[in-house]
């Protein structure tokens, strides 16, 4: 497993692999096939919450054998903070029309829930058929938010993870794994 480090403003940050390329390759693959079965005969709208899940869209879409269309929506919780800022805002809407459709809404972690929880309620609103969401990873959180995610990659105990989409100070989005900040020291 790689490690790698990196320095800012004075600071040191580890960080460890902790899936590889391989295994997510490998999930994305099982979990198009999944939602192919599952969506049979349907045509879902397939929405991507930017930034993060751009690269795990990319790959779940080549994975399915159904028909589909997609969208985009942009919301933001953490800012370039290690931790959620607490509030999610709209940044970029939708333009597609999601009434009677069926929804599946791609992100690439779930953390506090909060971003579900906001999306799940704002999309709800236009009276779409069904909404599901798949997220690439999950970390642990109540049952209400675990109620709203059907599809999920890797549930992870991680504290702070980059690659595959997600970043570090909005860097680093573009590594094919998914590391795991170790430690930061003092440098
Ligand atoms: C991240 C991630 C999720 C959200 C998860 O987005 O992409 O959308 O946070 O956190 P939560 O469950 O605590 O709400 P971020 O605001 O960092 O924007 P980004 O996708 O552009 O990196």
């Amino acid at each position: 497993m790689g490690k790698l480090t990196i320095e800012r403003e004075n600071k040191s940050y580890l960080f460890e692999e902790i899936i590889s390329e391989a295994e997510l390759c490998q999930r994305v693959k099982e979990l198009g096939q999944q939602i192919s079965i599952d969506y049979k005969g349907k045509v879902p709208i397939i929405i991507g919450v930017l930034n993060g899940s751009f690269l795990f869209m990319a790959d779940l879409i080549r994975n399915l054998n159904i028909e589909f269309e997609v969208d985009f929506i942009k919301i933001s919780s953490y800012g370039n903070d290690l931790k959620t800022s607490g509030s999610v805002s709209l940044i970029k809407d939708i333009s597609a029309n999601i009434t009677g459709r069926d929804i599946i809404v791609v992100e690439d972690i779930v953390d506090s829930g909060l971003s579900v929880k906001y999306l799940y309620k704002k999309l709800s609103n236009n009276n779409p058929k069904s909404i599901n969401v798949i997220t690439c990873l999950k970390k642990k959180t109540k049952k209400d938010i675990d109620q709203l995610i059907k599809y999920i990659g890797f549930n992870i105990s991680s504290s702070f993870v980059i690659g595959y989409g997600l970043d570090f100070e909005q860097k680093y989005r573009g590594l094919n794994s998914i590391y795991n900040l170790k430690s930061h020291t003092e440098s």
